[in-house]
């Protein structure tokens, strides 16, 4: 019997294996994050298509700062280009641009880049792109509980918690995708993510492609989500 298809609202890609990738055919790190960046926007192309409200990519984690400085500085200079070269075509296709993550760590040519695409998407109302730059989940909870402690709060709901993270108002994640083979979440998302199925690809991020896209939406489709009940809900 075919499948019904169910499209997530909102979906996560922990981009893995650019290293790997590059390695295989004997170039350097930073050839792989740029094919990297190629797969993004492929599945930032497959996202739209198949009418998801909102896609998340892990770029860089609040543990990335521990690899090699130059592998740092190519990453960054990679966001920036990124941002310039296409993000603006981006604003023009309505997509609402978001960067979570702290950002005051990143080198300011990147920062600057970022702040003034987020200018120009600021009025766009189609699907949300977001991108985690110097994130981690831990750092998110942490920033979370010290504007509560700053706001002087001292009893606080779920809804207050949840109104301090930096997906506040937005959709949980429905699917958390991870390349490579890698089976963890890295300080991703750990607030966002109690109820998101999670799917683990073996290929590298940088052969995400179409038909990839497709048999993870396949594989969700075929997900009983239950949230704690004794049948599916969704
Ligand atoms: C993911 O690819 C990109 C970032 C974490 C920035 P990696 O750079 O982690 O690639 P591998 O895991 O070494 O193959
Ligand atoms: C996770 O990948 C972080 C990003 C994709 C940005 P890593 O390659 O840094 O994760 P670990 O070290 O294998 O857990
Ligand atoms: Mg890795």
């Amino acid at each position: 019997m075919l499948n019904e298809i169910k499209i997530p609202r909102h979906i996560a890609f922990i981009m893995d294996g650019n290293g790997r990738w590059a390695k295989k055919r004997l170039l350097p790190r930073k050839a792989g994050h740029r094919e990297g960046v190629v797969a993004l926007r492929r599945m930032v192309d497959e996202c739209e298509k198949a009418g998801v409200e909102m896609v998340s990519f892990y770029a860089f984690s609040t543990e990335n700062w521990t690899r090699p400085q130059d592998e740092i500085d190519a990453l960054f200079k990679m966001v920036k280009e990124f941002a310039d070269k296409y993000l603006d075509e981006y604003v023009k296709r309505g997509f609402r641009i978001m960067f979570m993550g702290d950002l005051s760590k990143l080198p300011k040519e990147t920062v600057d880049a970022l702040k003034r695409i987020l200018e120009k998407a600021k009025d766009n109302k189609g699907m949300i792109v977001n991108i985690a730059l110097n994130y981690g989940g831990r750092d998110e909870i942490l920033h979370a509980v010290n504007i509560l402690l700053d706001a002087g709060l001292r009893n606080v709901d779920m809804q207050t918690l949840s109104d301090c993270m930096y997906t506040a108002g937005l959709p949980d994640p429905d699917v958390i995708v991870r390349s490579s083979g890698e089976k963890r979440l890295s300080n991703f998302m750990l607030w966002q993510a109690a109820y998101a199925e999670l799917v683990f690809v073996d290929d590298l991020w940088p052969d995400f492609d179409e038909k990839i896209f497709a048999n993870i939406i396949d594989e969700y489709s075929r997900r009983d989500r239950r949230y704690g009940n004794i049948r599916r809900i969704n």
